[in-house]
C-alpha cells in the first residue's frame, strides 16, 4: 500500500522540485540540476541543524529524511532528490516505499571509476555510514569485483564544508591524512563518495596531483533527473528562469553566508527553528 503523504497533483509539471541533503554538500548536485534544467523551480533543503548523517544510525537517518521529505512534499514537489549518498544508502528504499513520485538518489560512482582506472586501483572518500552500508557492500560485488578499491572515511570533514572552512589548515591537514592511504595503495582514480566534497575538490586535486582522475556523479544525477521527468512529461515548459529556494534548520549564525559562498550568487534563504 503505498502512503497518504504525497503531492495532490504530481504530475503538474510547473510543481518545484526538491532536493535534500543533511546539509549544504548536495548544493553542489543543486548546481549541476539547475545547470541542466534552468527552469525547473527548485526547493533546497539543508538538514544541517541534524548534520552530519554518516554517524548516525540507519533508522536515525531514515527518520531525518522522512520528516525532511514530508516538509518538501506539503510543498507540492513533483520529484525529490536525495542529493546525499549517506541518506540514499540508508533510506531511499524506505522513502520509495512510502512516497508516491519520482526519488533520485545517489550512490558513490565505483562503475565510472573501475572503467576510467587504467591500473585498475580505485579509491573512494565517502562517510563512514556510505561505507558500512549493505548498498555500497553490494555495488562493491557488482562493479568492484575486476578492481582494487580502497576506501577511507573521512570523519570531520562534512562539519568542515557545513562550517564553510574550504581551504582552512584544518580542512587540507584532514584531506592529506584520507588521501594518503589511496596514494599509498597506487589508487589512479578516486571516487567523491559525499556531496559535500566537491567543495573541496581543487584541494584534493591539489594532494593527489594531476594524473589522478576524480569523479563525482553530480552531473549524471541530473541527468538521471531529467531523463526521469522526460519520462513521464513532466518537464517544466516553461522559458521562464526559475526561482531557487533554499531552506535551512542551522542553528548557526553564518549559515546564510555558508550557502549564499556554495551557491556562488545570492539565495532566497528560509531559516527554520
Ligand atoms: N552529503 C552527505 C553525503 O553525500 C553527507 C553525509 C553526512 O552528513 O555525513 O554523504
Amino acid at each position: 500500500m503505498k502512503p497518504v503523504l504525497m503531492p495532490k497533483n504530481n504530475t503538474m509539471t510547473k510543481n518545484p522540485i526538491g532536493v535534500m541533503d543533511s546539509g549544504v554538500g548536495g548544493i553542489s548536485v543543486l548546481k549541476h540540476i539547475h545547470a541542466l534544467l534552468p527552469n525547473e523551480p527548485l526547493i533546497y533543503v539543508a538538514d544541517s541543524a541534524h548534520a552530519p548523517y554518516g554517524n548516525k544510525s540507519q533508522e536515525e537517518i531514515k527518520q531525518r529524511c522522512f520528516a525532511v521529505a514530508d516538509f518538501l512534499i506539503a510543498q507540492q514537489v513533483k520529484a525529490l532528490v536525495v542529493a546525499c549518498n549517506t541518506a540514499t544508502a540508508a533510506a531511499i528504499a524506505d522513502m520509495r516505499a512510502r512516497y508516491d513520485l519520482p526519488i533520485i538518489g545517489m550512490e558513490p560512482a565505483v562503475k565510472p571509476a573501475a572503467t576510467a582506472s587504467k591500473n585498475g586501483i580505485i579509491g573512494v572518500l565517502a562517510t563512514v555510514g556510505t561505507l558500512q552500508s549493505a548498498q555500497f557492500a553490494a555495488l562493491l560485488e557488482s562493479y568492484g569485483r575486476n578492481v582494487e578499491v580502497v576506501t577511507q572515511g573521512c570523519i570531520g570533514l562534512v562539519e568542515c564544508i557545513e562550517r564553510g572552512e574550504l581551504d582552512t589548515e584544518h580542512t587540507k591537514q584532514l584531506l592529506q591524512q584520507y588521501c594518503a592511504p589511496l596514494l599509498a595503495e597506487g589508487a589512479d582514480t578516486i571516487v567523491l563518495g559525499c556531496t559535500h566534497y566537491p567543495f573541496v575538490r581543487e584541494l584534493i586535486e591539489q594532494i593527489v596531483g594531476k594524473s589522478v582522475t576524480i569523479i563525482d556523479t553530480g552531473a549524471a544525477v541530473a541527468k538521471q533527473l531529467q531523463h526521469k521527468l522526460s519520462e513521464q512529461s513532466s518537464l517544466n515548459p516553461s522559458t521562464e528562469p526559475a526561482t531557487i529556494q533554499f531552506v535551512t534548520n542551522s542553528p548557526h549564525i553564518q549559515a546564510n553566508k555558508v550557502i549564499e559562498s556554495l551557491w556562488g550568487r545570492p539565495a532566497k534563504i528560509q531559516r527554520l527553528t
